[in-house]
């Protein structure tokens, strides 16, 4: 009965009730929507608050109601046994997402020289993943190299599954919120693009935990060369420092790898 919900109950339905947080997973609503109820004793606020907390660490990112159904079949149109067929319209999905977008101009020397540098990559983690997975075809992988992924939506989530299957790619994706539980999946590569900042701006220490808790040979841990709206304000050498203070304490092989839209490390532990 309505009367016997509690305010983060009441505050999780209303979140989850809008057309554009109905697919995030509702434990991270519920560890968001926490933390501001704490600050705050009206629900009417605490609410608005945790939309625009959302908003910040997922939803900015994201077009309002991306069609993965659409998305889908176009992909099974297209692809004909080889991942390369599906280059130009992997492009255009990942455009969607403003992270992944970012990337574009630079994807394939990104994963040319961040993974080339590596043995063969039999397994990767993507954590927090947006639309990357769709960046497969530019990733120099082992053949038969399983890929994991994961995010806090629902319906995202689902796609990349439906995507990782129709291209024959083992491994598969999942609803996560890595502020509360770090995966665990043994790999070779574990990828935390442009994730970190995100998590920080609700737990400052989460970075630390994900890096120290993933389960990984290599980490390539990177940060955005410039804000959502494209101005720089000095983000590359905030994000180095902090980057660096994630490191200390660890005698893990670190190679910095700056790209014009985004500063990558690859960290060897
Ligand atoms: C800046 S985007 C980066 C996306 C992707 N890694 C890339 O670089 O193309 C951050 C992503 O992390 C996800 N995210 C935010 N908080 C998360 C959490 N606590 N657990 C898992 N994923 C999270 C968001 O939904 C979003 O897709």
């Amino acid at each position: 009965m309505a009367e016997q919900e509690s305010p983060l109950e009441r505050l999780v339905a209303a979140v989850k009730a809008s057309a554009r947080y109905r697919h995030v997973s509702a434990a991270f609503i519920a560890r968001v929507g926490a933390q501001e109820l704490a600050k705050r004793p009206n629900l009417k606020a605490a609410i608005k608050a945790t939309k625009d907390r959302l908003h910040q660490v997922g939803g900015a990112y994201l077009e309002a109601r991306p069609d993965y159904r659409a998305w889908l079949e176009r992909l099974r149109a297209t692809f004909r046994g080889n991942l390369d067929d599906l280059r130009p319209l992997s492009l255009e999905i990942m455009r969607a997402h403003a992270s992944t977008r970012e990337r574009l101009p630079i994807l394939a020397e990104f994963y040319s020289s961040i993974l080339g540098a590596l043995p063969p990559v039999r397994s990767v983690l993507d954590v927090g993943c947006g639309l990357n997975p769709l960046a497969l075809p530019w990733m120099p992988l082992a053949g038969g190299a399983s890929y994991y992924a994961c995010d806090i939506y629902e319906d995202l989530v689902a796609f990349v599954g439906e995507f990782l299957g129709l291209v024959g790619v083992s491994g598969g994706a999942w609803v996560c919120d890595v502020l509360g539980e770090v995966p665990q999946q043994k790999v070779d590569v574990a990828l935390v693009l442009k994730l970190i900042p995100c998590l920080e701006q609700i737990d400052r220490a989460a970075g630390r935990r994900l890096l120290d808790g993933l389960n990984a040979n290599h980490l390539v841990v990177s940060f955005p060369a410039q804000s959502l709206c494209g101005v720089r304000k000095g983000m590359p050498a905030t994000y180095e420092a902090r980057f660096h203070e994630l490191m200390e304490g660890h005698d893990w092989q670190v190679r910095r790898l700056a790209f014009s839209s985004e500063l990558a490390f690859l960290v060897s532990k």
